[in-house]
C-alpha cells in the first residue's frame, strides 16, 4: 500500500473518520505515511484518533469538526481543504434510517440527502480541480449495495446512495483522461455502528465484514476498478439483484427489508 503515497502524494482527506470504515481508512493511510485531515461531527473522537495516529505513525493529523448537512460548515471545510494539495480524498461520511417512507422525520431525510449525496458532490466539484491540474489524484466515494438497486423501507438512504453511484461512475470516466483515479466503494453489511443506529441487530446481518477489510479492499482497488463491493457474500448478493428484472429486485429487496426491520424490532424488544 506504500505505493499509494508515491502515486498520489502525501496528503489525504477523509470524511466520516470518527468511527467505522472512515476510521479504518485513517489507520491504513497513516500506516502508509500520509499526513491526514480527518473530519466528522464528533470532535472528541477525532482528537483521540488524531493523537493515537500521530503517536503510532509519526504523521501530521489535522482535525476539522464539521456537520456535512450544514452547508455553511461544509463550505468552510471546502475552503480550508482547497488550501492544501490533497492527492487522496475519501468521501465516506454517511448515515441511513430504515422504515416506511411516510414515517420518516423529513428534516432527517433532508439531512441525509445533504450529507450522503450533496456534500460528496460539492467536495468533488471543489477538490478535483487541483488533482486535474496535477494530473494525478485518487478520490474514493463510499456508497452502499443499497445504492445499486431500489430498497423499499430504506427509500431515502437507497436514493441518497444511488445519487452517489451514478455521479461516481460518470466521474470515473471523466477523470480518467486527466490521470485522476475515482472509485466507488459499495459495501454491504459491515461491522460498524451504522446498522445498529438504524435499529438492526448484528446477528441478522448476512456477510458481515470488518471495516478494516472494507477499507483495505477499497485502497487496493483504487486505480484498478470503477466499483468495489468487498466480500464474496455481499458481491454475490448484489450481483444477483442486479441481474433480476428491476420489478423483481425491488419486490425482493422490499420483502427482505420489511422482514429484517420486523425481526430486529422483536429481537430488540426481547432484550
Ligand atoms: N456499515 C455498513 O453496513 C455500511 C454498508 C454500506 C454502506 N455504508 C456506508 O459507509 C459509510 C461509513 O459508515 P460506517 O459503516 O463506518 O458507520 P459509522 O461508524 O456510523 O460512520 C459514519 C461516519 O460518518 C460520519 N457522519 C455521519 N453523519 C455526518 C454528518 N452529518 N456530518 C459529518 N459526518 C457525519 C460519522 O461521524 P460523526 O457521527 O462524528 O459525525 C462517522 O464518522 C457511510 O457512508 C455508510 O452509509 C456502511
Amino acid at each position: 500500500m506504500h505505493n499509494l503515497r508515491e502515486k498520489y502524494g502525501d496528503k489525504a482527506l477523509i470524511t466520516g473518520a470518527s468511527s467505522g470504515i472512515g476510521e479504518q481508512f485513517a489507520w491504513q493511510l497513516a500506516a502508509s505515511g500520509f499526513d491526514l485531515l480527518i473530519t466528522a461531527r464528533q470532535e472528541e473522537q477525532l482528537q483521540q484518533l488524531a493523537d493515537e495516529l500521530k503517536e503510532k505513525h509519526h504523521i501530521d493529523v489535522e482535525i476539522v469538526a464539521c456537520d456535512l448537512s450544514d452547508t455553511k460548515q461544509l463550505d468552510a471545510l471546502i475552503e480550508k481543504a482547497k488550501a492544501t494539495d490533497f492527492g487522496l480524498v475519501v468521501s465516506n461520511a454517511g448515515f441511513g434510517a430504515k422504515g416506511d417512507f411516510l414515517e420518516h422525520d423529513y428534516v432527517q431525510v433532508e439531512n441525509m440527502y445533504q450529507t450522503n449525496s450533496l456534500a460528496p458532490s460539492k467536495l468533488a466539484y471543489h477538490l478535483l480541480p487541483k488533482m486535474v491540474e496535477n494530473k494525478r489524484g485518487g478520490f474514493i466515494f463510499t456508497g452502499s449495495v443499497e445504492g445499486e438497486v431500489a430498497f423499499p423501507y430504506s427509500a431515502p438512504y437507497a436514493a441518497s446512495k444511488a445519487f452517489v453511484h451514478s455521479l461516481v461512475r460518470s466521474l470515473w470516466l471523466e477523470m480518467k483522461q486527466h490521470g485522476v483515479d475515482v472509485l466507488l466503494l459499495a459495501p454491504g453489511s459491515t461491522d460498524t455502528a451504522a446498522p445498529l443506529k438504524q435499529g438492526m441487530t448484528k446477528d441478522q446481518l448476512i456477510g458481515l465484514q470488518s471495516p478494516a477489510f472494507v477499507a483495505k479492499k477499497a485502497l487496493g482497488a483504487l486505480g484498478k476498478k470503477m466499483v468495489v463491493t468487498p466480500g464474496f457474500v455481499n458481491y454475490a448478493f448484489i450481483s444477483l439483484f442486479k441481474i433480476l428484472p428491476r420489478r423483481w429486485s425491488t419486490i425482493a429487496a422490499g420483502l427482505g427489508m420489511k422482514k429484517a426491520i420486523a425481526d430486529a424490532k422483536s429481537q430488540n424488544q426481547a432484550k
